[in-house]
C-alpha cells in the first residue's frame, strides 16, 4: 500500500507540535529529507523553528549559495565551519571514524547554535534506510550511528524515520515544494569527506568538488538516482610529455528505488569518454579516470 500523503503530513505536523516545547533547531543540508522536515516543522511550530545551515567545507560546488536562495524566506542561520571540520578530520583515514567525526562536529555546532537561541530540541531528516544501514552495521549514517553518545538536546525529533526516499519525495510534492528540491539527487551528510578515500585535505576537496560538478553536469539529464565522483588514490600518468603523479578519480552513476540496492547506469562510450576527457583536461591534478561497474550489493553507493 502506498503512503497516504495528506494523512502523513497531518500526523507529522501533530507529532512535531506535541514533541517540541519551546524552540527547535533544524539542520538544513539542501537535500530533500531535511527540507521536507523544515517545511513540516515550520507548519507545526512557526517561528519557534530555527533553521541552521552548516557550511562544513564538505559541500558541493555552489551549494551554500543555492541553499541560501532555496530558503530565502526561512530566516536561515548560516554557520561557516570549514576550518573546524577540517581540523577534526585531520589524520583520520578510517571511513567509520570519519563518519563519527563529521556526525559529532555537526552536533556540537548545532548545540552551540541551540544554546544561543535557547532551543532544546533538534529536528533531523533521518529516513528509514539511514536507520537500517547504521543499525545493521553497514555504515554509520552521520545522523544516526555517527552521533555522539552524549548530547545536550532534550529531544531529537525525526518525523521521516519510517519513510523511504521515494515516499519523502511524494511528501515534498504534497507540500508543493519547489521541483528542484523534490527531485534532487541524494547527497550524504558527511559530504565530500566520504568521496575521498583516505585523509581529507583542502587540496583533495577542491579536486573532488570540481570532479563532482563535471559528473553532475554531464549526467543529470540521465536522471540517475545518484551520479558523482570520488578520489581513490594516486597513480602515474603523463601530461604533455611530463610525468604526472595525479589523483585517480572514480565516476559512479547508479539507478535505485530506495538506496537499499542499486544498479550501475549503462552509459554510452561517448558519454564516458567525454567525462574522462573533461575531468583530466579541466582538473590538472587528476591523471586517471575510472568508471565503477559495481552494483549494490556487493558495493555500496558511496565509497566509504
Ligand atoms: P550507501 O553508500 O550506504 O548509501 O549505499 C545509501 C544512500 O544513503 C546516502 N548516504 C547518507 N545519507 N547520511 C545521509 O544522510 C549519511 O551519513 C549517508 N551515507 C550515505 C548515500 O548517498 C545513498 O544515497
Amino acid at each position: 500500500m502506498g503512503l497516504n500523503v495528506p494523512q502523513f503530513i497531518d500526523e507529522a505536523i501533530g507529532e512535531i507540535r506535541r514533541q517540541v516545547e519551546g524552540r527547535a533547531v533544524i539542520g538544513l543540508s539542501g537535500g530533500v529529507d531535511s527540507s521536507v522536515c523544515a517545511f513540516l516543522a515550520r507548519e507545526a511550530i512557526g517561528d519557534r523553528l530555527i533553521p541552521v545551515y552548516v557550511d562544513s567545507g564538505l559541500m558541493r560546488q555552489g551549494e551554500s549559495k543555492k541553499i541560501a536562495e532555496m530558503f530565502s524566506d526561512f530566516n536561515l542561520i548560516t554557520v561557516y565551519a570549514e576550518d573546524r571540520f577540517l581540523s577534526a578530520l585531520a589524520g583520520v583515514i578510517d571511513p567509520e571514524e570519519k563518519r563519527k567525526v563529521v556526525g559529532e562536529t555537526f552536533i556540537r555546532v548545532f548545540e552551540e547554535e541551540a544554546r544561543q537561541v535557547g532551543a532544546e530540541y533538534l529536528i533531523q531528516g533521518t529516513i528509514y534506510p539511514d536507520l537500517i544501514e547504521s543499525e545493521g552495521g553497514i555504515k554509520s549514517h552521520h545522523n544516526v550511528g555517527g552521533l555522539p553518545l552524549k548530547m545536550e538536546f532534550k529531544g531529537i525529533v525525526e518525523p521521516l524515520r519510517e519513510l523511504y526516499k521515494d515516499e519523502v519525495r511524494e511528501v515534498a510534492r504534497g507540500l508543493s515544494m519547489p521541483t528542484e528540491i523534490c527531485e534532487r539527487m541524494p547527497y550524504p551528510g558527511p559530504g565530500l569527506s566520504v568521496r575521498i578515500l583516505g585523509e581529507v585535505t583542502r587540496d583533495k576537496l577542491a579536486v573532488v568538488r570540481a570532479a563532482n560538478a563535471i559528473v553532475e553536469e554531464e549526467l543529470n539529464s540521465f536522471l540517475p538516482w545518484q551520479a558523482f565522483a570520488a578520489i581513490l588514490g594516486k597513480a602515474t600518468g603523463v601530461k604533455g610529455d611530463i610525468r604526472a603523479y595525479g589523483y585517480v578519480v572514480a565516476v559512479r552513476a547508479v539507478s535505485s528505488r530506495d538506496a537499499m540496492t542499486a544498479d550501475v547506469l549503462e552509459l554510452s562510450w561517448d558519454v564516458l569518454r567525454r567525462i574522462s576527457h573533461r575531468i583530466t583536461g579541466e582538473i590538472p591534478e587528476v591523471s586517471r579516470v575510472v568508471y565503477d561497474l559495481t552494483p549494490k550489493p556487493p558495493g555500496t553507493i558511496e565509497f566509504e
